[in-house]
């Protein structure tokens, strides 16, 4: 029948139909034609089945000062809010097929709208990102908008868990907003990142380099650290999302949900008693250790292939997430550096910001030495991750497994900066410095004048070793809550966790502390 009424719903299904085809069919098979899904099946296969609500379907872009450009329906992203594992969580996905996913003034509209929801409702935000950046046709208001999400970026840091993923090639804004977020996700081989492109980089510098090159994954996850995970593909980095999700609490003002793996809290693994060699230069992988007490052996690693020195990630304990972070011996012996101490202490605030207790593995024997790390700024980094570690007040707990020098010592979590407890293998050494290190210093005019300097520095390496190379001066004084048995570092963990489960800790009132940034 023709009615007012059925002419409405045929202009609105017109409409709709107009929004949801984007860029439109020829596009959207170059799209999958180079291995990328489209915005919307991104969606699907973020949610559960059948959960996503849509936002602003209708919203008309402005156009372009310039006057070639039309108004886009939808324009160019897809917002809204569904659910993972049944919680809800709210979601953009730029349409590439719609120039260039590129965000015009009602794009970064429809994004804030969203935001502003998971604020106030307290539930994360998701963005799968590709974008060429601001719209270069809205001139200035594209600018302004782009301010409009930063701004709002900033508010809700802290607030509710906000994850970016970059699914195409991304430039300007496009990865500012993602890198002020908590996590960055990469797709391998078909994403980018870059302040400006090849093309740009050619103009200004005459240097010819590819997208892989100048910002793919491989670069952002093993070299300038902004990635924090990398998958082969869309639907694998989607997997990922969810996975980090279900280790997350919705907001600052809850915990992560207690998921049970069924491994019993007091299962001993009789295997880490043997872990730590004889030989206190022979390396060993500190993962033997982590996946050995983790629930399940279930482990998620943040940027896994930077600063490989040091081990940051999320599992479970009884159940409960827990933020780890555990010095490599294995990469560099496990020393902290300028890279580990910026990447440890992002990972601290993040997991003290939203109530995850922290959990630190100590095999530390000191801070990189050298002009390298020293001009690079190796005090203000270093101070990054002893800032963050002193300030967290969510529950703290570390065990020194071996090497526990000087202030990398103290940077780990130590009793010193007010860790709740802390526990010792009995092959742990805490002292100010290694053996050979410490005897050249104080002995040295001994040493040099001895007939035979060499048996004279083992004598007193041997001697030194003796006195330091112990958990027992440490615990003698208190600063070592127990020295337990490997085997039981599981179940000491788990109870220790249990026991802390209520504390409260706030520290001084104040606008903010001045992190060394
Ligand atoms: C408008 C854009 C666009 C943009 C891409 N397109 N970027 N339209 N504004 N910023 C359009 C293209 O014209 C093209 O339209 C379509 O998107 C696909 O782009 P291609 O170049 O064909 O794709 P590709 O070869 O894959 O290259 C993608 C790209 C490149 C690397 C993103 O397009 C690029 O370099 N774009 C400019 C990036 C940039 O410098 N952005 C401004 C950043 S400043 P048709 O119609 O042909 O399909 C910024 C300020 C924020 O963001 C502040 C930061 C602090």
């Amino acid at each position: 029948m023709d009615t007012q009424y059925n002419r409405t719903l045929e202009t609105l299904e017109k409409l709709r139909a107009e929004s949801i085809a984007g860029g439109g069919e020829t596009k959207r098979d170059v799209q999958h034609r180079i291995g990328k899904l489209t915005a919307r099946e991104r969606i699907d296969l973020l949610l559960d089945d059948g959960s996503f609500e849509e936002f602003d379907v209708l919203k008309l872009g402005r156009g372009g000062a310039l006057g070639d450009v039309k108004g886009y329906l939808g324009d160019g992203v897809i917002t809204g809010h569904g659910t993972i594992d049944g919680r809800e969580v709210f979601v953009f996905s730029q349409d590439f097929t719609v120039a260039g996913g590129s965000l015009g003034e009602a794009h970064a509209q429809k994004i804030c709208k969203v935001m502003d929801m998971a604020v106030k409702v307290g539930n994360p935000i998701i963005g799968l990102n590709d974008s060429g950046g601001a719209r270069i046709q809205e001139g200035v208001d594209a600018l302004a908008a782009y301010g409009e999400i930063f701004h709002r970026n900033v508010r809700a840091s802290g607030v509710v868990p906000q994850l970016s993923c970059i699914m195409g090639p991304c430039a300007g804004g496009a990865v500012y907003s993602p890198s002020i977020t908590d996590f960055v996700f990469m797709v391998q081989q078909s994403s980018y990142m870059f302040v400006t492109g090849p093309s740009v980089v050619k103009t200004v510098t005459h240097q010819e380099i590819t997208s892989e090159d100048l910002g793919g994954a491989q670069v952002h996850s093993n070299v300038s650290g902004v990635a924090h995970f990398t998958a082969p593909n869309d639907v694998l980095c989607l997997r990922e999302i969810r996975r980090l999700i279900s280790y997350l609490p919705s907001n600052n003002r809850q915990r992560a949900p207690i998921l049970d793996l069924r491994d019993p809290p007091d299962r001993i693994d009789p295997a880490l008693d043997f872990l730590i060699p004889d030989n206190p230069n022979q390396t060993y992988d500190m993962n033997v250790l982590i996946y050995s007490i983790l629930d399940g052996a279930e482990f998620m690693e943040v940027q896994a292939g930077f600063a490989r020195n040091i081990i940051c990630g999320f599992g479970r304990m009884g159940g409960q997430t827990i933020g780890l972070v555990a010095n490599q011996p294995a990469v560099l012996a496990g020393v902290l550096d300028s890279n580990a101490s910026f990447k440890a202490g992002r990972f601290v605030r993040f997991c003290d910001a939203f109530n995850i207790p922290l959990i630190a593995l100590v095999d530390v024997p000191g801070f990189m030495p050298g002009p390298d790390q020293e001009h690079g700024g190796i005090i203000r980094h270093g101070a990054k991750l002893l800032y963050a570690f002193t300030e967290a007040t969510v529950p703290r707990i570390s065990v020194i497994v071996r090497k526990a020098y000087g202030g990398a010592y103290l940077v780990m979590n130590s009793k010193h900066i007010h860790c709740d407890v802390n526990y010792a293998w009995p092959t742990a050494e805490i002292a100010v410095m290694g053996p050979k290190g410490a005897v050249e210093v104080i002995y040295r005019k001994e040493i040099q004048a001895a007939q035979d300097p060499e048996t004279v520095l083992n004598e007193k390496m041997t001697q030194y070793r003796q006195t330091f190379a112990n958990p027992f001066l440490a615990a003698q004084r208190g600063y070592v809550d127990d020295v337990i048995f490997p085997r039981d570092t599981r179940h000491r963990l788990i109870r220790t966790l249990q026991v802390l489960d209520g504390k409260e800790g706030k520290g001084p009132s104040r606008k903010h502390g001045n992190i060394p940034l």
